[in-house]
């Protein structure tokens, strides 16, 4: 086997077979190298793919099961098979995991199982356990090795009864209680998998909201909604300790009080955030640098201070989100090719998959008083629609802040049905500079969630709402 490539990608996750794919397209010899025998990396294995399949059916489950009756729909027996539950979303990533190796053959892309070790910045080891180390030599490298989950003082992951989102995607059994610690992105969306399914689910926040990145009216909504279904919701809480006594987890917390809890739980699971993953790269044989938080460090077109290596999605700066490694690996490869192609950072949608979901674009509210960013703003009720009332899906709200001059649309945030699709539109609107009023100038179909946004456009327009 000819050994030598143009391109050689190193990792398979959305941003490493993504670069592979563009590369190959623009003509390139490529190479991806994964280190686990599946290709997909976080997103398809222990990521987004898993953890919605079980979202979605979590979902179906709590809907039979607290819903159906207004609709007039009787069950009797509702049992919830757990197996069943993950088989399914095993199959899920199965499915994923053959489409990724169809296109990489398609592409005519040679994949390579192991760990991939710089020698020196033209030359990678690949170990795997299953056969010899073989040497790759590159033009030009990728690196798209992603992250791993990070913990706290105090409280060490074991995989056992300390774990991590990855565990907590294919538990043996369904547990009778969970504690999360952390009420960012992975600690909601897996309280809302475990509440569904009947686990009694508790979450320790440090901050004084639910997913406190993002504006804080949808923490506070999606509190509201999250409470009202069961989950226990502590935030201001501070986590000292986790100690797995073997059948359970003593966890020990200072309340928002100052005085220290104890709770007894079967689980818990640390979602407290996210670390680049560079261990085995041999990045010390090659000048490539990282910062203090352990981030490759890249220029403006993803270059490293190595010119022949570049690197992208979670292992570089900026949101740790699928599709913003996926832009970057399509990215570096017309940059490699000469072209001169484009990312709108401010521009990149964050979605919860809470139900309703969340999504939201551009700048929060509270990022604007912060930088004394005059605005104007508009929050429509999602219950005030034909077709939420329709659905009974009636909790929720679009939120549209505005130039208060010019009417250039400076942040969006939604909870409500369907919000994941929606934010599309407003993306587009805002990467093309339309005014909040061009929002309102366009058709929206009747009925459907998307008239909330078209309200909230007409509010901060001050053209005056018609429906609320
Ligand atoms: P990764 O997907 O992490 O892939 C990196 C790959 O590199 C891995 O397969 C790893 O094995 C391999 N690798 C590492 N080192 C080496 C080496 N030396 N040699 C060979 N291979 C190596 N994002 C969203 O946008 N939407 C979601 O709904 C979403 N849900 C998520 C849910 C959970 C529970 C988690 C944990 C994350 C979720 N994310 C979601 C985040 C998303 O998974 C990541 O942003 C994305 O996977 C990053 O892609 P990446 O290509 O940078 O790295
Ligand atoms: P996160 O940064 O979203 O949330 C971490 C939370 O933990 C924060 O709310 C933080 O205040 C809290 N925290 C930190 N230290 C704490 C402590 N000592 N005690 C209690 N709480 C503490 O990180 P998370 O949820 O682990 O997710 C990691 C990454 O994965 C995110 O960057 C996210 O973008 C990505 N992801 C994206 C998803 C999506 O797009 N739908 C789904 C899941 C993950």
């Amino acid at each position: 086997m000819n050994n030598k490539y143009d391109i050689a990608v190193i990792g398979s996750g959305p941003g490493g077979y993504v670069a592979a794919i563009r590369c190959a397209q623009l003509g390139y010899r490529t190479a991806i190298i994964e280190k686990y025998s599946v290709l997909g990396g976080t997103c398809t294995n222990v990521g987004c793919i898993p953890s919605k399949a079980l979202l979605d059916s979590s979902e179906h489950y709590f809907q039979a099961k607290y819903k159906f009756d207004i609709h007039g729909i009787e069950l009797s027996d509702l049992r919830l098979n757990f197996d069943q539950l993950i088989n399914r979303k095993d199959e899920v990533v199965d499915q994923n995991n053959k489409g990724l190796s169809y296109l990489m053959n398609k592409n005519k892309i040679d994949v390579m199982t192991g760990l991939a070790t710089f020698l020196n910045n033209k030359t990678v080891s690949v170990t795997s356990s299953s056969s010899e180390i073989v040497e790759i030599t590159a033009d030009k490298f990728i690196i798209a090795t992603g992250s791993k989950p990070t913990s706290i003082p105090g409280v060490k992951i074991d995989k056992k009864r300390i774990i991590t989102s990855t565990e907590a995607l294919s538990l043996p059994e369904k547990p009778k209680s969970i504690v999360i610690i952390g009420g960012g992105v992975i600690g909601v969306e897996m309280a809302s998998i475990f509440n569904r399914i009947d686990v009694n689910v508790t979450i320790l926040e440090f901050a004084n909201n639910l997913i406190p990145a993002m504006d804080s009216d949808l923490g506070k909504t999606l509190k509201k909604i999250m409470a009202k279904e069961g989950v226990k919701i502590k935030l201001n809480q501070k986590v000292h300790s986790a100690e797995n006594t073997g059948d359970h987890v003593i966890v020990t917390y200072k309340d928002e009080k100052g005085l220290i809890q104890r709770l007894q739980t079967e689980y818990v699971l640390v979602a407290t955030g996210r670390k680049p993953y560079t261990k085995g790269l041999g990045l010390e044989n090659t000048t490539v640098q990282t910062n203090t938080s352990g981030q490759i460090i890249t220029n403006q077109h993803l270059q490293t201070a190595d010119p022949s290596i570049y690197s992208i999605g979670d292992v570089v700066t900026g949101p740790m989100l699928a599709h913003k490694a996926e832009e970057e690996g399509v990215f570096v490869a017309e940059v490699i090719n000469g072209q001169k192609p484009h990312i709108n950072y401010n521009l990149i949608p964050s979605v919860v998959y809470t139900w309703p979901e969340i999504a939201s674009v551009g700048k929060t509210e509270q990022e604007l008083i912060k930088n004394n960013i005059e605005y104007k703003k508009s929050k429509v009720p999602i219950g005030a629609l034909g077709r939420a009332r329709a659905a009974n899906e009636k909790d929720g709200f679009v939120k549209v802040l505005s130039d208060p001059k010019y009417g250039e649309l400076l942040g969006v945030h939604l909870i409500s049905p369907r919000a994941a699709d929606l934010i599309s539109t407003v993306v587009v609107g805002m990467e093309y500079e339309v005014r909040d009023e061009d929002m309102t100038n366009i058709s929206y179909p009747h009925p459907s969630y998307a008239e909330a946004m078209k309200e909230a456009f007409l509010a901060v327009s001050r053209k005056g709402t018609i429906s609320l």
